[in-house]
């Protein structure tokens, strides 16, 4: 496994990191601890979870991914050998305190992921999305505040537009608070534009790291739904309405050079979706997703992975968001 410096930080993460995402709702307990003993024996170090997760799934609820790492650090105390990554803002009650990034609720929820996590601190506390009714002072404010009291390590966020994410980064500069030293933006090659159109030239210059979610498109891009027009029931992809515009020609065309590269290198197209982010020099570390140790065991083996020049020309071509209406 190879390690990376997160954006301007001092800290370093696994190349790959693990979403839980799954964890209560397609992996239960003994599965979800099967797999974080595994990517920790692999060299994995990077865990990626939210005080939500994975509240939508029947029979779970908000703090159910956060419990199951929690049973796990107890258990086993590798607390030290993880760096643990999750989040606050999105609803985990039905009050009006339950979400969103006031210090309100920014000091109840790290106390309640903190008594989950059963851990003394976050490494990397991040802004699940924004919170635009919130004055962004106030949000900067409590979360310097935690970094202070050593709750919490780094600070970082998800889902910000670039006006917002530039205003916050200004913030913490005008006021010397804690800032937010990485995003997690939703990019993938499906999906490119949002990263980036609006986000790599502020990533770029602001030395930030990237940690971008969905790295296989939900599942598409290892080539599982070809000949489907939709992602089967209960799978990832199924409850994510962007999946839906992923069954194009043009899609298609894409999984078929990924398959004909993976073949090349002996490769599978999960890896390939992976090793095109990896040859990235702006991505950290790509959260990837995973119902099961065999499906995390083959993203874990694209560490190390790069495209060659040529390769990630292709794939650029055939994923160009420029001429897409
Ligand atoms: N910040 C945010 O707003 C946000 C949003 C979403 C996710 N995230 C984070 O990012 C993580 C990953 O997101 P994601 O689940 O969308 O990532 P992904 O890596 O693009 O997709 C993972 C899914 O693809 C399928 N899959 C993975 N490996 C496979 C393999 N080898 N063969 C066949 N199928 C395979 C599995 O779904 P099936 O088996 O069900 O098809 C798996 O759950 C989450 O756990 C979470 O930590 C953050």
């Amino acid at each position: 496994m190879e390690y990376r410096r997160l954006g301007s930080t001092g800290l370093t993460v696994s190349e790959i990191c693990f979403g839980t995402a799954t964890f209560g709702w397609h992996t239960d307990e003994q599965e979800a601890h099967r797999m974080l003993d595994r990517f920790v024996e692999a060299g994995g170090s990077f865990v990626d979870t939210a005080d939500y997760y994975s509240s939508w799934a029947r029979g779970s609820y908000a703090g159910r991914s956060e419990e199951i790492i929690g049973t796990w650090l107890h258990a086993t105390g590798r607390r030290h050998e993880i760096v643990l990554a999750t989040k606050v803002c999105s609803p985990v009650g039905p009050l009006p305190y339950d979400r969103g990034l006031s210090r309100r609720h920014i000091m109840d929820a790290v106390n309640n992921s903190l008594r989950r996590l059963q851990t003394d601190f976050i490494d990397l506390y991040q802004a699940h999305s924004m919170d635009n009714s919130t004055p962004i002072e106030e949000t900067m404010r409590a979360f310097d505040d935690l970094v202070r009291q050593g709750k919490v390590r780094y600070l970082g966020c998800s889902n910000y537009t670039p006006w917002r994410l530039c205003k916050a980064l200004w913030t913490s500069d005008r006021l010397g608070l804690a800032r937010y030293e990485c995003i997690q933006p939703y990019y993938n090659l499906i999906d490119r534009r949002e990263f980036e159109q609006e986000k790599a030239d502020l990533v770029r210059e602001e030395g930030l790291g990237v940690i971008p979610y969905s790295p296989q498109a939900m599942g598409f891009l290892t080539g599982k739904h070809r000949g489907s027009t939709q992602a089967p029931d209960d799978s990832r992809g199924s409850i994510d309405r962007r999946m839906q515009g992923y069954f194009t020609e043009r899609n298609f065309a894409l999984l078929d050079e990924m398959e004909s590269i993976g073949a090349a290198h002996g490769r599978s197209m999960a890896q390939v979706s992976l090793g095109w982010l990896l040859s990235n020099p702006l991505i950290t570390a790509p959260i990837v997703g995973a119902r099961t140790w065999d499906q995390l065991e083959e993203s874990v083996a694209a560490a190390g992975f790069r495209l060659s020049p040529e390769e990630k020309r292709k794939l650029d071509t055939l994923s160009a968001w420029e001429d897409v209406k």
